[in-house]
């Protein structure tokens, strides 16, 4: 079964993890099921063996072509996989030399997705929620870097739609309407 395949992204503490979970959870009472992948965990678990990070906040500051050849495999070990698949990751990963596309063309062509959303929210907010997360050392950058990250990310975003055919929906999370966003995301899942 080939199943759907869709691409969540969204910068670091927007909240995409938090609105997948709860989308799917909703969905798991209509007998619509996904399997829930975070390709970052599939890229770490290659670096943590080959010994190039040793958590994943390190990863991106890996040199490019460790991060490519990670993005790779991880690619690769995901496309071997079958069924409705969510994939948890980022339309672009900014790095000390400037914005990486998280699904260069050799990835895509790997994955070959139905939909790529792209989740996002005001960058105060989620400036707020990354200074009250303490279990992630988060890259530190004030609400005009996390915009122009999120303004990126629809170029990138665009760019994925025109080598793929997908489509590309966003889904919007502020705070207090986070039920309001689940509903939007389980409606694209459906
Ligand atoms: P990843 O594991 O995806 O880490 P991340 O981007 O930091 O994502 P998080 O899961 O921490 O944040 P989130 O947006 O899911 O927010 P959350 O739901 O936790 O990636 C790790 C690393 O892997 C990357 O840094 C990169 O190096 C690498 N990587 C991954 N994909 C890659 C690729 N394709 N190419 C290259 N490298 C790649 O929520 C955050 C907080 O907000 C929580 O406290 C939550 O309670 C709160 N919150 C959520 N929604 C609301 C709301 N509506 N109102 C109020 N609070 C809310």
């Amino acid at each position: 079964m080939a199943g759907k395949k869709i691409i969540i992204t969204g910068v670091p503490g927007v909240g995409k993890t938090t609105v997948v979970n709860e989308a799917l959870a909703k969905l798991k009472d209509e007998g619509i099921t996904y399997q829930s992948l975070n390709f970052g965990t599939f890229m770490f678990e290659i670096a943590q063996k080959e010994g190039y990070a040793k958590d994943r906040d390190e990863m991106r500051r890996l040199g490019k072509d460790v991060q490519k050849r990670l993005q790779q495999l991880a690619a690769k070990a995901i496309a071997q996989i079958q069924g409705n698949l969510i994939i948890d990751t980022h339309a672009s990963v900014k790095t000390p030399t400037g914005y990486l596309p998280g699904l260069p063309e050799w990835v895509l062509r790997e994955i070959m997705p139905d939909v790529i959303i792209l989740v996002e929210t005001d960058e105060d907010q989620i400036l707020l929620r990354r200074l009250g997360d303490e279990t992630r050392e988060r890259d530190m950058e004030g609400s005009g870097g996390i915009a122009e990250h999120q303004q990126f990310n629809r170029s990138f975003g665009a760019a994925y739609a025109t080598l793929t055919g997908c489509t590309v929906k966003i889904v919007h999370n502020p705070d207090f309407l986070l039920e309001k966003a689940v509903t939007e995301m389980a409606a694209v899942l459906r």
